[in-house]
């Protein structure tokens, strides 16, 4: 999944444009962006159109609050049973959470496919245990980050500098999450760009993250949709080269490097290349 999009899911609203937008998931909020007064009605308005919706459309992803709230199980009881593909967990303080959330689904008799997504950076604390998440469930199904809560927790000002990039503490989260997802075999996702009338700054963003490996970013807007799918689809160019880079090891024989257009390829290269070509294929 390239672009995951945020939906408050209390707003009918902007539901009724979720199936529209081209986005590869949709996210139905009951955390943040649901006022504390409209908790309720946000979980049933996103239980009715978990059963509702046609579901060989975005997949469709449900973000529970918290677990050091008192929301969290009613959100899991009211939109298990409708089968979402995923359930994300924001403020997740290690592996130990998607424990707890999998074992919540399982004793639910949620079906197995129910994956599970983290926003695994939201506190201080989070950024010691991102090595935790390897083989913590095997829900476990994407790690992304998030800027603005940490920025919260840590009492800071901003959490960009004066030329709009991002400052250490935030560096360091996002790379983390990028290493931790990988050390645990799921996607990387990159976290949300929040200035939604900038297209040129999300872009910006997102080959940035797809450079470093990322696959995936979260939006909260539908213009922001096909920018980010545009990013995290590999271009044909890419994909030239990746196949051209195969092709020279095919008929080189059993040879650990070759050269091509005079640069030195060896094995991380062809992994890289065959890598490339799954995620296409995919
Ligand atoms: N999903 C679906 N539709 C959306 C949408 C979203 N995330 N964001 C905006 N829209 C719709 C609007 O309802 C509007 O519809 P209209 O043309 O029928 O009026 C249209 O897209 C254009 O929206 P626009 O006027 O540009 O923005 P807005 O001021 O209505 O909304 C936000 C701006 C930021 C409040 C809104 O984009 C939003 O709610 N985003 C998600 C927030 C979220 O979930 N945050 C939690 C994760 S960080
Ligand atoms: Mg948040």
């Amino acid at each position: 999944m390239r672009s995951f999009l945020f939906i408050p899911a209390d707003s009918e609203k902007k539901l009724s444009k979720a199936a529209s937008c081209g986005a590869d998931a949709i996210i139905l909020d009951l955390e943040d962006s649901v006022a504390l007064s409209a908790k309720d009605a946000a979980r049933h308005s996103a239980a009715a159109y978990l059963k509702s919706a046609d579901r060989t459309g975005p997949k469709i992803i449900v973000r529970m609050n918290a677990l050091d709230t008192p929301f969290w199980e009613k959100d899991l009881e009211a939109v298990v049973p409708a089968k979402p593909d995923l359930i994300v967990v924001p403020k997740t303080l290690s592996g130990d959470c998607v424990k707890k959330v999998g074992a919540r689904i399982d004793r639910m008799g949620g079906d197995k496919h129910i994956g599970i997504g983290c926003v695994a950076t939201e506190t201080a604390a989070s950024l010691f245990t991102l090595g935790t998440y390897a083989g913590s469930h095997e829900r476990l199904a994407f790690l992304t980050w998030g800027a603005e809560d940490l920025a919260a927790a840590l009492g800071a000002r901003d959490n960009k500098d004066e030329n709009g990039n991002y400052t250490g503490p935030y560096r360091l989260a996002r790379t983390l999450t990028l290493l931790g997802a990988v050390a645990a075999g799921v996607q990387p996702v990159d976290g949300i760009w929040k200035d939604f009338r900038d297209e040129k700054g999300l872009e910006t963003e997102a080959r940035i993250a797809m450079r470093d490996g990322f696959t995936g970013k979260m939006a909260i807007h539908p213009a922001q949709v096909a920018i980010i799918n545009e990013v995290f689809t590999p271009s044909e160019a890419d994909l030239a080269h990746a196949r051209a880079v195969i092709a020279a090891f095919d008929g080189a024989g059993d040879v650990g490097v070759v050269a091509l257009d005079g640069v030195m390829l060896d094995i991380p290269h062809l992994k890289q290349a065959r890598a490339l070509l799954a995620r296409a294929g995919a």
